[in-house]
């Protein structure tokens, strides 16, 4: 490999979500956490060395996108997942993709308006709806043939009910799945046919080998693009999550421009300084060389975590995850489910995952890992969790 993911780097004292909030959230400051959805890794060198020629120019004042950042965003989606898309259809949201994606939600809908989900899926998709007062009709993933995919009869009598709007991950954050084209058509159709506006956040997709491609909902025709918003980002793939960079599509023409006034109204149209730098060298070869290298670097962490399972922690069970540096491990085989899952995990391994029960109600036996770290950083969590787990 020509990058080094091997190496820990010490983000303690950084600020870091993920590893400066150890007391405050767990009581204890020597927890591995592996909870928050960013990597531990360095960024591609030219995304580091484009934040630094930026910074080295000293006024940081308010930046607006130009042409080439607009060719960059463009560049990306035809290159990488085939989307040839209009210029126009492009809007931004600086705070981050749960942002948009909760004003657009209360642009279609008013507090009492059904929203669909299939779940489990990310809380904050949840949360978005639920805290602006619109009703949830959660319909859960089934287990067929080795994988977790949609119940459409569920789905269509649900969408028949009256739902507004329908919340997708894709790639799906918690469980990893990579859903194929036919079953992204098929969830489609039937939100066409009973007049459901697709809200899909495919913030994970940069995240997903080549060798069993993301396809974007961009490319499941012209119907359904104007029936649907798709949200990207490169804080996932390139780790830039703080800098807050997303690119959302929406091509029909009212609900766009709509978006674009609440925006305008929260006065957030104008991009970060430094996002901007990041992600233009984010979308070019040589990022997409890096970003190849990581993806490679975190599935062989998926290997070595499912051996590592299978021969000393059969009690926990892994998930097959085709994307997303995230994994759902089913931990049925142990005493705890819920809250004392969690709790035992930080309290016995000092090992911090985010709770199943999180992303709904069948995650109670559950557990989301993050594996977008260091081999070593892996190792030491897993010989934690292998001796808590002895004790029981
Ligand atoms: C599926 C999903 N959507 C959205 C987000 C957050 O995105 P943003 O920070 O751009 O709002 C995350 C972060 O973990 C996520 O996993």
């Amino acid at each position: 490999m020509k990058y080094d993911f091997d190496t820990p780097i010490n983000r303690r004292g950084t600020s870091s979500y993920k590893w400066d909030t150890g007391s405050d959230f767990f009581g204890r400051d020597d927890i591995i956490p592996m909870w928050v959805a960013d990597m531990d890794f360095p960024c591609a060198p030219c995304i580091v060395k484009a934040v630094q020629q930026r910074a080295a120019h000293p006024i940081y004042g308010y930046v607006v996108r130009q042409q080439p950042y607009y060719d960059a965003v463009l560049g990306w989606l035809k290159r990488r997942y085939h989307f040839d898309v209009r210029q126009e259809y492009l809007v931004f949201s600086p705070p981050g993709v749960i942002f948009a994606m909760s004003t657009v939600l209360r642009i279609l809908t008013r507090p009492g308006d059904r929203v669909l989900i299939p779940t489990p899926n990310y809380d904050s998709l949840f949360d978005m709806a639920e805290r602006s007062g619109r009703v949830l009709l959660e319909s859960p993933l089934i287990w067929k043939n080795g994988v977790y995919t949609f119940d459409y009869e569920d789905l269509e009598r649900k969408a028949a009910s009256g739902a507004k709007v329908m919340v997708l991950s894709s790639p799906h954050n918690p469980t990893g799945r990579v859903w194929k084209r036919e079953e992204l058509e098929q969830l489609a159709q039937i939100c066409l046919k009973y007049h459901v506006f697709m809200m899909v956040d495919e913030i994970h997709c940069d995240f997903v080998p080549k060798t069993n491609p993301h396809t974007t909902f961009g490319l499941l025709g012209e119907d359904v693009l104007k029936h649907s918003m798709i949200c990207y980002s490169a804080s996932k793939g390139f780790n830039l999550g703080g800098l807050g960079m997303s690119t959302i599509v929406l091509a029909d023409d009212d609900i766009r421009q709509h978006f674009k006034e609440e925006m305008s109204i929260a006065q957030t149209r104008l991009d970060n300084v430094f996002g901007e730098a990041a992600l233009m060298a984010a979308y070019t070869p040589e990022g997409e060389e890096w970003l190849d290298q990581v993806i490679a670097y975190v599935f062989e962490n998926k290997a070595y975590l499912a051996e590592y399972l299978a021969e000393h922690i059969p009690e926990i069970k892994l998930f097959p995850s085709e994307g997303t540096y995230l994994v759902w491990l089913d931990c049925s085989g142990l005493p705890y489910k819920g809250m004392a899952l969690e709790h035992f995990m930080i309290n016995k391994a000092g090992v911090a995952l985010s709770p199943g029960y999180e992303f709904g109600l069948e995650g109670e036996r559950f557990l989301r890992m993050n594996l977008a770290c260091p081999r070593s950083t892996l190792t030491k969590a897993l010989q934690q969790i292998e001796a808590a787990v002895r004790t029981i």
